[in-house]
Order: structure tokens, then sequence, then C-alpha cells
């Protein structure tokens, strides 16, 4: 028994084509769209025919079922607005490649909205209960559509949510996304812990006005505000960031958005993450006191989103140990145990069952982008690692 490289590679660049962008390998697949779905669609065929049961809950996850109790094994189809081909792709396929190579049984997952159109991790969050269905279906994108619209486009495919009783654990491979890997010429990362995140949109109403007659001191610009506030939050997070802390300002509606208009409102995303839950809480406090003297030093209202948020989780120790067995045999030396600094799916499915994670080096780190690749030998190498640990399991 054994994994079949070339099947493999081909199913992930057969996904590839579904949002290809023509730019590299980059595609543009968010949840819920024409090319999310029709993948979605094709990914259930694939199932199929691996001999699975293909099941969508109410809200795009898309599983295919072994018979009886089952280790689970997948991550998200769903890419960015300018994605890479993959993010989350990989450890679907991967999933699908390694329940087609094996007797032992393995269900596999596509999760839906890993990234974020309309929450964090939104598809497994609300499988896992880290974000109840009725609070996520008033959560809109950064256009205003309503998750509660966007999953009705999948209506006439859902079936009920799927009892995580049925699985024993999960198991997800992704590229690493950032350049430990890649850097030290390592194939293999055995993931020890994924990081914490908040992310909230936040809001200054000023006047909007006149861009020549307006005299500056008159002014209540919403850009002025944000440059102030993004300048201001660096200052006052010095002493409580650690090098690890990273914080991001992403998404930006200036409105109205013209040359010759004083911007009366700017909405834009904040979001942070770190390992230690107290700094996240603490970075959040700081994020608003900013928010709160900015507005008042330039006379400007502010308001604040729903602060969404998974805390920091710890991989589970005996499926660590497993995988870390496996990619000794795969690739003595060239692997490493790492905590990850971007967020998986994996986070909520902790809330259900033992979790672990392996990661594949990204060239260059880049991630998030077109650009992302990775060699294929550490693919095939990560697929090998994976399936080597789930017949370890039985
Ligand atoms: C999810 O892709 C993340 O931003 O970590
Ligand atoms: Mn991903
Ligand atoms: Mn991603
Ligand atoms: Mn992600």
């Amino acid at each position: 028994m054994s994994i079949n490289p070339e099947r493999f590679l081909k199913s992930l660049h057969d996904l590839r084509q579904f949002g290809a962008s023509g730019v590299g390998k980059g595609v543009v697949r968010p949840a819920f769209s024409d090319d999310d779905i029709a993948a979605r669609n094709w990914l259930a065929d694939q199932m199929r025919a691996a001999g699975l049961t293909a099941h969508f809950d109410p809200v795009g996850n898309l599983f295919g079922l072994a018979d009886g109790p089952s280790i689970l094994l997948g991550s998200h189809s769903d890419s960015q607005p300018e994605g890479g081909w993959l993010d989350g792709a990989l450890g679907v396929m991967a999933a699908l490649e390694v329940a087609r190579a094996s007797d032992v049984p393995v269900s596999v997952v596509s999760f839906q909205d890993e990234e974020g159109r309309f929450g964090v991790t939104t598809g497994s969050a609300i499988w896992s209960g880290n974000l109840p269905l009725d609070q996520a279906d008033g959560l809109k994108d950064h256009a205003g559509v309503p998750f509660a619209e966007a999953r009705a486009r999948m209506a006439d495919l859902a079936g009920d949510f799927v009892h995580p009783s049925r699985f024993t654990g999960y198991v997800e491979m992704h590229i690493e996304q950032g350049p430990t890997l890649d850097t030290d010429g390592e194939q293999i990362g055995v993931v020890t812990e994924i990081v914490g995140i908040r992310d909230m949109k936040i809001t200054f109403d000023g006047q909007q006005n006149h861009a020549g007659t307006t005299p500056m001191h008159l002014r209540r610009d919403a850009f002025q505000a944000l440059s102030a506030f993004n300048a201001e939050l660096e200052e006052r997070f010095r002493n409580v960031v650690t090098p690890r802390t990273v914080w991001t300002i992403g998404h930006v509606s200036l409105h109205p958005n013209a040359s010759s208009i004083v911007p009366g409102r700017v909405t834009f995303s904040m979001q942070w993450r770190d390992g230690d839950p107290d700094r996240l809480n603490r970075m959040e406090e700081i994020v608003r006191a900013t928010a709160g003297d900015i507005a008042s030093a330039k006379g400007m209202e502010v308001s604040f989103g729903p602060l969404l948020g998974l805390e920091p989780v710890a991989m589970d120790t005996k499926l660590q140990s497993v995988l870390a067995a496996s990619a000794e045999q795969v690739a003595p030396n060239k692997w490493r145990k790492m905590p990850s600094g971007a967020l998986h799916d994996a986070t909520n499915v902790a809330q259900l069952m033992p979790v672990a994670m392996l990661f594949v080096p990204s060239i260059g780190g880049i991630s998030h982008a077109f650009e992302e690749d990775t060699d294929e030998a550490d693919l095939v190498a990560g697929v090998q690692v994976l399936f080597g640990a789930v017949n370890a399991l039985f």
C-alpha cells in the first residue's frame, strides 16, 4: 500500500483550474463564489469516486465520509481574494489521496470560508461551536453581503451538520506560509501549537467636504484619523508586544474615495495575533483606547464591529509523535517541530477531538499571493508522511 504521487499531483492541479487567476498558479476562489461552489461539487464527485459518501452541511462544509468511525483529514478549498493554489487545497487533496490509498477508514473534509470572507475560519468555527450560527448569519463581507445570504446559495445541497463523534481525530496538512522550512532546507514541519487571533472592523466618522475650500484646521478627515491611529498604535503596542506578535490593517474602505473630496468616513479591518491570550486581550484594550483618543482629538466618532477571535491551541501530543515518527521515516533529519503563525481550521476542530498538523515548505516563504508555490518533491513527501502517520494509528 502506498500513495500514488502522479494521481495526487494531477488532482491538485485539477482543483487549481477552478478560479485560476491566469497569473502564475494563483487562484481566486473566495467562499461561495461560483468557482468555489463549482470546485466543491467537483470535489464531492472525487470523494464519491474514492468510495466516500459526499455530504454538505448547512454552511457549505463538504465531508467525504467513510463508513463507521474514522480519522478525519482535510483543510479548506476556498481561497483569499488573491490566493495561492496550495493554501488549503493541498490539505484537501492530500487527504483524498490518503483516503484512496488506505485500507483504514479515512474521511475527508473541505471546510468553508477558512479565509474569512465573513468571519475567521467561519465554516469550521461554526461546526465546532466557536461561532454560533445565528451570530455568523449576521456577519457581512466587505461588500455588505451577509453570511446568511451567501450560504443560501448552497441551500439545495445542504444536509445536517455532521456529528463529530464519528471521528477519532483530525490531521491537517498545509503549506507553512512562512520562510522557516525553506530557509533551513527542511521538508516537513510537525506543528506544536497555533497562535490566537483577534479581528474587528473599526469606523471613524468625520465630515465629508470640499477638498479645495476646506482649511486644514477645520477638517474632520477620516483618512487622517486612520493615519494617526496607525502611527499611535505602533507607539502604544511597543512595550506590550514580542517579536512574534503581529498586527495588520489589511482592508480599508474610504468614503467616498474621490480625489477632490475630504473623506468623511473610513471603515477598516484591524487584526492582531499572538500565542498568549492575555497579550491579545491587552492589545484589544490598547486598540479601543487609541481609536477613542484619536476620535476625540479630531472631533470624530468611532465605532467598533463585533470582535471575532480564536484562542491559541496546542496540538495533541500523541498525534504529534506519530507524525514525527513518520516524518523521520520519510525525511530523516529534514523535519522539525514548529509553531504556526497562520490560522487553520485545526484550531476549531481542537474543540471537538485530538488534532495535529504538518507543514511542507513555502518557496521564499510566500503565501496569500499568486506566487505561492512548493517543490513537487516536498508536496509528495508531505502526503507520504500523512499516509504513514494515518496507517500507524490503526
Ligand atoms: C488564514 O489563512 C490566516 O490568515 O492565517
Ligand atoms: Mn489555509
Ligand atoms: Mn490562507
Ligand atoms: Mn488559513
